[in-house]
Order: C-alpha cells, then structure tokens, then sequence
C-alpha cells in the first residue's frame, strides 16, 4: 500500500476551511452548475464497477454515479472541511459512497482495486501531482478508466506567461490552486494511455476532459514505468 509517512503528515495539515466554504458555496450557485453539471455528468458518468475518486471536495460529483454501471465509490479527500460537506453530500448519491481522509499521494488501497478512478478539478492543487498519478497508477487495475476533468496550462506561451505569473497568488488564495499545470502531459509519461481528451477552451483556465487507461499489457509503457515492474 501507498503509505508514504510524509504525505500522510502532510494530508493531517491540510485544511483550507475558508477557500472549502466559498468553493462549496460557489458550486452551488445556479449559473456555476450549469456550466459544471454536464461536464461532471459527462466524465462520472462513465465510471464504472469499484470506482476511487480523489478529492472529492463537497461531494459534488456524488449525484452524477450512475447506479446502472457503478457498484460502490471509495471517496478519498484529506481536507477536513471539505470531508464534512462532502459527507452532508452522501446521501444525494444512488451508489454507496464510503469517505475517508487520504491525500492521492499516499492512498490506502491495496494494488489493482479499481475498475474506475474519477478525479475533477483535483490535480491543480495536490502537492506531488506525478506521485499521485502512481499511487492512481497502483490501485487502477490493468484495463481500468481513468477519467479526469482538469483546468490545465495553455497551450498558448503568452496566456502560459500569465498563468505562471498568478501562480503564486492562486496558490496561496485558492487552496494551492496551480493554474499552470500540463496534467496530460504528466498522465502520459506516468504510462497511462489516453484514449480520448477533449479541450475546453477558457481563456487563462482552459479544461481538459481526459479518459485514460491503466493499459493490460506493458508494450508502450515508458521505459521508467516498465523498469518498476
Ligand atoms: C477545487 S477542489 C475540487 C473538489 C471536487 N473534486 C469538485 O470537482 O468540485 C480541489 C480538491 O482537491 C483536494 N486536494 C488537494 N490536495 C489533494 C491531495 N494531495 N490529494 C487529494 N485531494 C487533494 C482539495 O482538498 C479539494 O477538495
């Protein structure tokens, strides 16, 4: 298991109860779901069997579980604050949900659980974004999906510049939000293989809807990837 002690010692300090309170709120508002609600029921939608979702935030993703595909959701997400609206969330859910606190890096699963890993707006503020796509890596099993929506660095280098620019603001104001992360870039090189991604043009914060699998076979893989087996 995935039990690096720092990343745990540093899940335990994790909390951004102000930026969780007016996240949670801002979700909630009717203009905000309507942009977001489709994208989510477009990526969540496709989980399937045992899903894993990291960072779960307020649990606002937990209606979009479709009880046709998905038997249960392991929701993990080391923010107290957002644990709490995400368990009031629980129950707007038609799978079973089961939280707890873990931050991606280090997940408390053995290897080769899931069939699904569902992760949205996430990977813009954990810590060790490429030691939690291997910890995803760990417990998907050969085969399994990988479904991601994430806001991403642009392609273009002056909006690029500019995001770089912001960085150290957005992470000190947005709960260590970087807007400048190439999150595909990084899914690829950990060895899964995309198999569809689909761009949300945004101005300084374009999305990425990105499926993904853990492939069953190595041939591909990158040479690193193929060496840790
Ligand atoms: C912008 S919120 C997104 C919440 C939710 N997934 C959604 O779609 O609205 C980012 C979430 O990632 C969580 N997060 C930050 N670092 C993390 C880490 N290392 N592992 C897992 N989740 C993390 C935060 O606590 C927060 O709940």
């Amino acid at each position: 298991m995935g039990n690096d002690v720092s990343h745990q010692l540093e899940a335990e300090s994790l909390s951004y109860p102000r930026f969780a309170a007016v996240y949670n709120w801002m979700m909630e508002q009717a203009l905000v779901r309507r942009m977001f609600d489709p994208l989510r029921r477009e990526i969540v939608g496709q989980a399937h069997g045992v899903v894993l979702e990291v960072g779960a935030g307020g649990g606002q993703n937990f209606p979009f579980y479709d009880p046709t595909r998905v038997q249960r959701v392991e929701a993990v997400e080391p923010d107290v604050a957002m644990l709490v609206a995400a368990e009031r969330s629980q129950g707007d859910a038609a799978v079973p949900i089961r939280l707890s606190r873990a931050p991606v890096e280090a997940l408390p699963f053995p290897d080769a659980q899931f069939d699904s890993v569902v992760a949205t707006l996430v990977f813009c503020s954990v810590h060790d974004p490429e030691g939690g796509l291997s910890e995803i890596w760990r417990v998907l099993k050969p085969g399994g999906s990988l479904l991601f929506l994430e806001h991403v660095r642009a392609q273009g280098k002056i909006v690029a510049w500019v995001q770089d620019a912001l960085v150290p603001l957005t992470t000190r104001c947005m709960g260590n939000c970087h807007w400048n992360r190439a999150t595909e870039r990084m899914v690829l090189e950990t060895g899964f293989q995309i198999t569809q991604v689909r761009q949300l043009s945004g101005g300084l914060q374009p999305m990425l809807l990105i499926q993904a699998t853990r492939p069953a076979m190595l041939l591909g893989l990158s040479r690193e990837r193929r060496e840790a087996f």
